[in-house]
């Protein structure tokens, strides 16, 4: 679907398609344990997070140079463009590349030379938020932080976030790490509630004071929870798809976004890990239109929260561009 979007909740790792996947381990010399895209393909069948977490911390060894990043980020800033994401607000995995002898700065540059086209060439404009891998520890997040210093700021990273294996990994144990990332003007983002209980969305807003919900499904356990997050409309980046491959949901259609609408939370829909879960974000879109039988009004809803809730504070104007489309844009069928 074209509807003019903002995705919010995008792992650029998690874009990495087989083909892409295969080019990159032939030039860079890495043995993939799978005879070709299909067997890789046949891979994509996940129990839960950590199931597919493994492979998609595996996968990542092809992503060595400057020029591999920018093309995964070429690749999807492509795919986002041509489903109507106009801005995207882009996680990204340091420690997973660090530990295998790939520095912070081929990384981010990397990555950058693809974003500072992204505006020209596709018609997107971008921000980076750098993850911390939660089962890692709280020192490994603080050198991580000391690592990106010399990318802070507009153009590179804007934000932190918090992903990898949420269970038995509560927000506190990031709570200095959080802390020193708000005196460094770095917004504040983390995963909560996807696998994890209510109680960790709490933490996340009270011990590391974030500013947005990644996920968030699971609020809707908690009714004082969901008081708070519609009175303080904390936005939560919901990921339909990526909620059925991890079977957080069984079906799309149990999925929960409709109630959390009617309760009144600021929702947007976003992919999460589109090569690996079944599509980008114009087709979570399109997925719960049809399961849930969306109206064009919620859909645009949808679309609205996502500009709200983006980190364009510094850029209000370009906010109000892309909010007027929104409202101006004319749904096909
Ligand atoms: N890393 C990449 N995708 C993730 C997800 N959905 N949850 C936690 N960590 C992730
Ligand atoms: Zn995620």
């Amino acid at each position: 679907m074209s509807l003019p979007k903002a995705e919010l909740h995008l792992h650029i790792e998690g874009t990495l398609e087989p083909e892409l996947a295969f080019e990159l381990a032939a030039r860079n010399g890495v043995a993939l344990p799978y005879a070709d895209t299909d067997e890789l393909r046949e891979a994509y069948r996940f129990e839960d997070l950590q199931s597919f977490l493994n492979l998609y911390y595996e996968l990542m060894a092809v992503l060595r140079t400057e020029s591999d990043f920018e093309e995964l980020a070429d690749a999807y800033l492509a795919r986002a463009a041509a489903q109507g994401v106009r801005h995207a607000e882009i996680f990204f995995d340091p420690q997973a590349h660090i530990s295998r002898g790939v520095e912070m700065g081929t990384v981010v540059e990397g990555l950058g030379r693809a974003l500072d086209r992204g505006e020209a060439v596709h018609g997107v404009s971008t921000r980076l938020i750098m993850c911390f891998l939660r089962d890692e520890s709280a020192e490994s997040a603080m050198e991580t932080l000391e690592a990106a210093k010399p990318y802070l700021g507009a153009g590179r990273i804007v934000g932190v976030g918090l992903d990898s294996a949420e269970v038995g990994h509560p927000p506190r144990k990031f709570r200095e790490v959080y802390e020193a990332a708000a005196a460094m003007g770095l917004r504040r983002v983390a995963h909560a509630g996807e696998e994890g209980p209510p109680a960790y969305i709490v933490e996340a807003l009270d011990v590391l004071g974030v500013e947005r919900i990644d996920h968030g499904l699971r609020c809707m356990e908690d009714p004082e929870l969901v008081a708070r997050l519609v009175r303080d409309r904390v936005p939560l980046t919901l990921c339909p798809l990526s909620n059925v491959r991890l079977r957080a949901v069984d079906v799309l259609a149990e999925h929960p976004l409709v109630a959390m609408l009617d309760a009144g939370l600021v929702c947007t829909v976003n992919s999460d890990d589109p090569a690996y879960f079944g599509g980008y974000a114009g087709d979570n879109f399109d997925a719960v239109r049809e399961a849930l039988g969306l109206s064009r009004e919620r859909l645009r809803e949808l679309a609205r929260n996502s500009f709200v809730a983006a980190f364009l504070d510094d850029d209000e104007e370009r906010r109000a561009r892309y909010l007027a489309e929104v409202e101006a844009y004319e749904f096909g069928g």
